[in-house]
């Protein structure tokens, strides 16, 4: 009869290794033990419950997925969740305040900016980037800072008016510098 002695053994199959990671989301602070693997969208969505991020094609093509990652537009489809440790994301669930909409959910509905929906809440981040960094875009400028976001039922248009109209609603709330 063989004697065998396994002198060590490997991880079961189940037995997935995980990361602690820190990520503060909307101004809220998360631990969060995850798999290396796991997607910052699926950690969003599934993980904290923010279902506003939505998923469309999982490879980096459609957009839906944008959350701002310190401040910069992410697709989170294509972002593992480890790698937003230590950093700030914020996603549409973060853009309004207690005193009402933010203005760019303002522009989408005065402006008619979205149809089914399913676009908007990545379009709506990729907005808020752009208006950050640009606070008086031209319709060109709208159209580049959202062309890796895309709409299948608007034709853009409105989406564009809906961007430029809060762009001009942040400018004139901004206030007057003093004399
Ligand atoms: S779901 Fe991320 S780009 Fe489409
Ligand atoms: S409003 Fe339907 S995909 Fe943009």
């Amino acid at each position: 009869m063989t004697s065998v002695r396994v002198i060590e053994e490997g991880p079961d199959q189940g037995d997935v290794p995980t990361r602690r990671i820190t990520v503060t989301v909307n101004g809220r602070r998360s631990v969060v033990e995850c798999e290396p693997r796991l997607l910052l969208a699926h950690l969003l969505r599934q993980g904290l419950r923010l279902t506003g991020t939505h998923l469309g094609c999982d490879t980096t093509n459609c957009g839906a997925c944008t959350v701002l990652v310190d401040d910069r537009p992410v697709k989170s489809c294509t972002m593992l969740a480890v790698q937003a440790d230590g950093r700030a994301v914020t996603t549409v669930e973060g853009l309004a305040s207690p005193s009402g909409l933010h203005p760019l959910q303002e522009g989408f509905k005065e402006e008619h900016g979205l149809q089914c929906g399913f676009c908007t809440s990545g379009m709506l981040m990729a907005a808020k980037a752009l208006l950050a960094e640009n606070p008086d875009p031209t319709e060109d400028e709208v159209r580049w800072a959202l062309s890796g976001n895309l709409c299948r039922c608007t034709g853009y248009q409105n989406i564009v008016k809906s961007v430029l109209w809060a762009a001009a609603k942040l400018r004139s709330d901004e206030p007057e510098p003093e004399a």
